[in-house]
């Protein structure tokens, strides 16, 4: 042996040598389990019930409420770019469209069951997902129907929730998805599904391990879904709540779901991967919320990081968790990205 190469005796350790593994970029992929595809995320997409919608909004850098006569122009370039799939949310707009049933969840001429008939038609090869909850449509902005001590009913809300999904799916919608987090509502909607004959051609993806906490303000104001008072720490978990997350993963399987999600993500990933072990045989899909992102966007614009960078890095980090479907506002900026 040359004196040149003595930093490692032969007689030291060889396991401490790591850099031989990931010196080269393409090395350094390799020690990922999986890398970011276009196949992997969901795009979500707000539209209200005014056609010529296309508004921005402040709270959501980059991101539009959109109007049904914008929505096929919004997504042509995104779909020639490689985008495979949106979830649909509705932000109606038109006095006396809020009531305490949500009576305008399901209107056949609401926004989201028309965005559904027009994407399916317009892009047969998008996958279709709907964001299934009350507190759009709701007057107290709430994500069920109400006890008179302002408490969710649990029974009349799974109710009238899986009538909605029933109704999306009957739209055209490949994947329902409650985000409501009331008891139950799982089995309902398989159920419902079922009755109706369409489970067969139905994703079930269950918002199973939700929490409650800071990162949803963006989210409301473009969807108009603040309640009006108190708050959602009765139903979403409590941010601790390791162990309830994880009794929610394995009920909402044994009710029939056929993707769980895990909500936010980066806050979560503890969670994304107790997911991935209790769901060992489905997929995992987790959610990078509204104010995920904007505190990026924030991050960035403040010099901290640059946004390709991090989203790239939070993106990693929630593969590695365990997911294998992230929803997120950065989708079309990694349309572009993933290209180069
Ligand atoms: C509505 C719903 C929310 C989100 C998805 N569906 C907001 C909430 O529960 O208040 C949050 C998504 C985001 O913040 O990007 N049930
Ligand atoms: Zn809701």
């Amino acid at each position: 042996a040359s004196t040149a190469a003595t930093s490692v005796s032969i007689s030291g350790d060889i396991s401490s040598q790591l850099h031989g593994g990931y010196f080269h970029p393409l090395a350094r992929s390799w020690q990922a389990e999986r890398q970011l595809t276009k196949s992997m995320l969901i795009y979500p997409l707000f539209i209200t019930d005014n056609d010529d919608d296309m508004i921005l909004v402040p709270s959501l850098p980059g991101q539009h409420q959109l109007g049904i006569g914008r929505v096929i122009s919004f997504l042509e370039p995104l779909v020639h770019k490689g985008l495979r799939s949106v979830i649909l949310f509705g932000v109606p707009f038109k006095p006396g469209t809020k009531d305490a049933l949500a009576s305008a969840a399901d209107d056949p001429e609401g926004p989201v069951i028309r965005a559904i008939r027009l994407i399916r038609r317009r892009f047969p090869q998008l996958y279709i997902c709907a964001d299934v909850c009350l507190c759009e449509y709701t007057s107290h902005g709430h994500c069920g129907i109400l006890r008179d001590d302002g408490s969710l009913n649990n029974e009349l809300s799974v109710d009238r929730i899986s009538d909605v999904a029933v109704a999306y799916a009957k739209a055209g919608a490949h994947c329902v998805a409650p985000s409501d987090m009331n008891d139950g509502r799982i089995r309902a909607i398989k159920l419902k599904l079922i009755d109706e004959g369409i489970s067969h051609k139905t994703t079930l993806m269950s918002y199973s391990a939700k929490f409650s906490g800071c990162l949803y303000g963006p989210f409301r104001d473009a969807a108009g879904s603040a309640p009006s008072f108190g708050d959602r720490k009765c139903y979403q978990l409590p941010p601790g709540g390791r162990g309830l997350a994880r009794r929610a993963i394995t009920r909402d399987m044994a009710e029939g779901a056929d993707i769980i999600m895990v909500k936010p993500a980066g806050q979560y990933l503890d969670i994304i991967s107790d997911a991935k072990e209790l769901g060992k045989d489905l997929p995992v899909a987790a959610y990078q919320v509204s104010g995920e992102y904007a505190m990026i966007h924030a991050g960035a614009k403040a010099g901290v990081f640059g946004l390709k960078e991090m989203a790239f890095e939070s993106a990693e980090a929630i593969l590695r968790a365990g997911a294998t479907i992230i929803v997120s506002y950065f989708t079309p900026e990694f349309l572009d990205w993933l290209d180069n």
